[in-house]
């Protein structure tokens, strides 16, 4: 992309004096916290606390326009720090102050503050800005889709910089205000509880609230005509589900699976420990796209994941990153089996509690049918490479990998596990060996071979653990 630097003109006189003394130890922030698979994810340099993200988003035009507003606190003594976005700004202000900033790269906004930020000071970073999302493409790819009636963005592992400035990145979470103004014959709906909604001039704002640390890429915000169903569960939980009202034949067969979020969320948190987040819920809007994603507290379902009647699996993949993904993130992208390997097991968990097949019965039979020259075997679940990050082998020999888990540590041992570590790494980040070390820890066993073997071997290894704890 083109490099703009934009001066206002009180820093760009500043500019051509000398730098002061005082500014000659600080540093820029790195363009990247130094994820192996995205080095440009995230930036170094500053922790965000919260985005205030105050927004008017028009279906028509597809022009989104807004202010946000970040609290943070410097890591180190700054000259500059870059954020990850990817629409028009218009201005930038530090602790109040305007600052220079431009764009390099697809998507890194360069911000130099008019003098140096000391380290540990809290900040404010107010950008105003707009675009039209769904034009601006990346790598031929633009993560925000319009819909008939209004847009939606959900996307793993980058989606942010569509829609917000942030430090894209799992490792730096934060709370949010969500507030979108849209058409009055529209809705918004985003993460978390619906603290307000208030009507002017045709024009209908959500106030949208997220007050656990939840990362940039769960962040998500739909618009369009929507059926809202609400309710709460046993627990005081607000429910909050909502389904376009273009879904035809997939909107009964969505709502009978989503409709089930607070049954599921019940009987997650027997198994995985008490439900991390204050409210639940699942959308499902318009979009042709075929992925489902775990945005905090309210997943986004396709309507195509419903296309062949309910689909309670689903929903309990979704609804198992709350824990596994969500409250306990991956710490750098590579280590995606924490996530998907653990949703993709819960989903055997239920259907050993539904009485269709037990856990043990799906790893043998994902061990038996896929036979050893299969490429499928070719993928390390520990370290897949951006390219197969989501590929079937990662959730599925995945699973089959905390399956051999459990037949070589016995149940008891691995229901605590399965229990504990949400609960010990609530709201933190963990890595692949982070688990495996718990993992060891806990049942007192090393295990370390046994997922050298399961995560990060690339063939089909020898054999399945029996069950039984007898290792
Ligand atoms: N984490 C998502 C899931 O629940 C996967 C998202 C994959 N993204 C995609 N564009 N296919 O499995
Ligand atoms: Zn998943």
């Amino acid at each position: 992309m083109r490099h703009r630097l934009i001066v206002p003109s009180a820093a760009a006189a500043c500019l051509l004096l000398a730098i002061p003394a005082s500014a000659a130890d600080a540093t820029p922030g790195a363009p990247g916290v130094g994820d192996s698979y995205y080095p440009t994810a995230g930036n170094g340099g500053y922790d965000v606390s919260h985005y205030d993200l105050r927004l008017k988003y028009q279906p028509k035009t597809d022009k989104l326009e807004g202010t946000a507003t970040l609290l943070a606190t410097t890591t180190q003594k700054l000259s500059r720090f870059n954020l990850d976005f990817a629409l028009d700004v218009s201005e930038v202000l530090i602790n109040g102050k305007k600052a220079a900033y431009a764009t390099t790269g697809a998507h890194e906004l360069e911000i130099t503050p008019s003098s140096p930020l000391e380290k540990g000071k809290q900040i404010s970073v107010v950008v105003r800005y707009s675009g039209t999302p769904s034009q601006v493409k990346i790598d031929g790819f633009t993560a925000w889709n319009r819909t008939p009636d209004g847009a939606v963005v959900a996307q793993e592992p980058e989606s942010a910089y569509w829609w917000f400035p942030s430090n894209d990145h799992p490792t730096d979470k934060a709370t949010y205000d969500v507030s979108v103004s849209v058409p009055d014959d529209v809705q918004a709906i985003s993460n978390g509880v619906l603290a307000s909604q208030s009507s002017k001039l045709g024009w209908t704002r959500y106030n949208w609230r997220s007050t656990k640390p939840q990362a940039s890429y769960l962040t998500t915000l739909a618009v369009g005509k929507f059926d809202i169903t609400t309710d709460t569960t046993a627990n005081g939980l607000p429910v909050v589900n909502a389904y376009s009202k273009d879904l035809g034949d997939n909107a009964a067969s969505a709502k009978a699976s989503i409709e089930r979020s607070a049954e599921i969320v019940d009987w997650g948190s027997t198994v995985f420990g008490p439900y991390p987040f204050n409210a639940l819920g699942g959308y499902v809007p318009n979009v042709k796209t075929g992925y489902a994603l775990e945005t905090q507290t309210r997943p986004f379902y396709s309507p195509s994941g419903f296309a062949n009647g309910a689909n309670t699996s689903l929903v309990v993949h979704e609804l198992a990153h709350q824990w596994f993904g969500d409250s306990v993130s991956v710490k750098n992208w590579r280590d995606i089996w924490v996530n998907e390997g653990f949703a993709t097991y819960a989903q055997w968990l239920w259907s050993e509690k539904e009485g269709e097949g037990t856990a043990q019965e799906l790893a043998q039979y994902v061990y038996d049918s896929v036979p050893a020259d299969n490429a499928f075997w070719t993928v390390k679940p520990g370290d897949p490479g951006a390219d197969k990050q989501f590929d079937r082998a990662v959730y599925n020999r995945g699973a089959v990998a905390l399956q051999a888990l459990r037949n070589t540590v016995g149940d008891k041992t691995f229901f605590t596990i399965l229990k504990q570590w949400p609960t010990e790494n609530k709201f933190g980040n963990a890595s692949v060996q982070d688990f495996v070390k718990y993992a060891e820890k806990v049942s007192g066993k090393k295990l370390a071979p046994l997922f050298d073997t399961w995560l990060f071997t690339p063939s089909k290894p020898g054999s399945l653990p029996a069950p039984g704890g007898k290792a």
